[in-house]
């Protein structure tokens, strides 16, 4: 059967790293609470005046340049994120100027951190029809100028940071991607959201910090995504006619490592098949998996013919999972 498949992979993240200790100055917190309660050590964050394209872009091109693909071949930019360069145009707009890649059309996915996870399935059903596309999806945030810095229950979770793949479809055989999933429960948005932007709290006179800021509820969210996650990753294999011993990296969505320890725990998954890196960029919302497939796949975690798991979750809620053999 022909299936849509990952030419190449690129993830980028702004330089300037802030770690727990940094946090400790600013906040009352600690690096102790929050290396045990999350696993994350460090994030990276735009300076002032950084935006979303200045690591976008760089992802990007280098997933376009290990798939051997030139911009002007893209038909296609799908961009995962809530926090483009501006409100309009489109992150897919933006990459597709500063790429070059005339012919591509270019649109943004408002799934949060689910963003990359959706956009690689509407991408497969595109390739599905159109198996002669060429396909960028791209996921990543600035989501440090969405933090309320008085907020310790927020602020230590996210950090800044992107990446990309580029996909093309009409291989026959094992590889490539075998099934996705994708769900929302719109009931359940007050878990994790971002109230102000939009027509019920337009930006303007009696715009408050609280209404630029991500807000959440973050035990109540703990428990639904571990239980989303593990059934979106249960009908993945399902679909697929896989079992979870099958699979040989699980690359989650970086929300917190005890989120991802629970999931591993529910699918009995070891945790030397969950790759984790956590550690060194926090929650970067859409931007988690494709800076961790990326890296995976440069290190040689992920090899021509790995079974990999990509769930995630994120606000609206929305979660899902997709499946691939390499
Ligand atoms: N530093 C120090 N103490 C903190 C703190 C921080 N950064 N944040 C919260 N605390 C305190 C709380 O005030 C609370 O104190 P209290 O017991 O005196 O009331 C205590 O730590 C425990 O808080 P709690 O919220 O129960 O901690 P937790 O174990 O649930 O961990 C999260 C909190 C946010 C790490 C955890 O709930 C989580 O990760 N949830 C999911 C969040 C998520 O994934 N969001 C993104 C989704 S895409």
């Amino acid at each position: 059967m022909a299936r849509s498949v990952i030419l190449g992979t690129g993830s980028a993240a702004p330089g300037r790293v802030v770690t727990n200790l940094d946090l400790e100055a600013r906040l009352d917190t600690s690096d102790e609470w929050i290396t045990q309660r999350t696993g994350i050590r460090e994030r990276r964050m735009v300076e002032d005046g950084g935006k979303w394209s200045d690591f976008m872009v760089p992802a990007c091109r280098a997933a376009l340049e290990m798939a051997a693909v030139a911009p002007e071949e893209l038909d296609l930019i799908i961009a995962g994120t809530l926090t483009p360069d501006m409100f309009m145009p489109s992150g897919g707009c933006t990459l597709q100027a500063l790429l070059g890649a005339k012919k591509a059309t270019g649109f943004d996915v408002a799934a949060a951190c689910s963003g990359f996870v959706y956009g690689l399935t509407i991408a497969d059903r595109f390739l599905r029809a159109d198996p002669g596309m060429k396909i960028l999806v791209a996921g990543g945030e600035v989501i440090s100028q969405r933090l309320d810095w008085e907020d310790r229950t927020t602020a230590v979770l996210f950090g800044d940071g992107g990446g990309a793949a580029v996909l093309t479809g009409g291989e026959d055989g094992e590889r490539g991607i075998l099934s996705s999933r994708i769900y929302s429960d719109g009931s359940l948005w007050d878990l994790l959201y971002l109230p102000g932007g939009g027509s019920q709290t337009p930006y303007g006179e009696g715009f408050a910090k609280k209404d630029n800021t991500i807000q959440m509820r973050g035990n109540e969210l703990f428990k639904v995504a571990v239980k989303s996650m593990a059934r979106a990753c249960r009908d993945a294999l399902e679909e697929a006619g896989c079992g979870a011993e099958d699979v040989d990296l699980v690359i989650p969505h970086q929300a917190n490592l005890r989120i991802i320890q629970t999931l591993a725990g529910l699918m009995k998954v070891p945790m030397e098949k969950v790759y984790v890196n956590i550690h060194k960029y926090g929650n970067t919302s859409a931007g988690t998996i494709p800076l961790a497939l990326d890296e995976a796949v440069r290190e040689g975690r992920v090899q021509r013919g790995s079974l990999v798991l990509l769930p995630v979750f994120g606000g609206g809620l929305t979660w899902g999972a997709v499946l691939l053999r390499w």
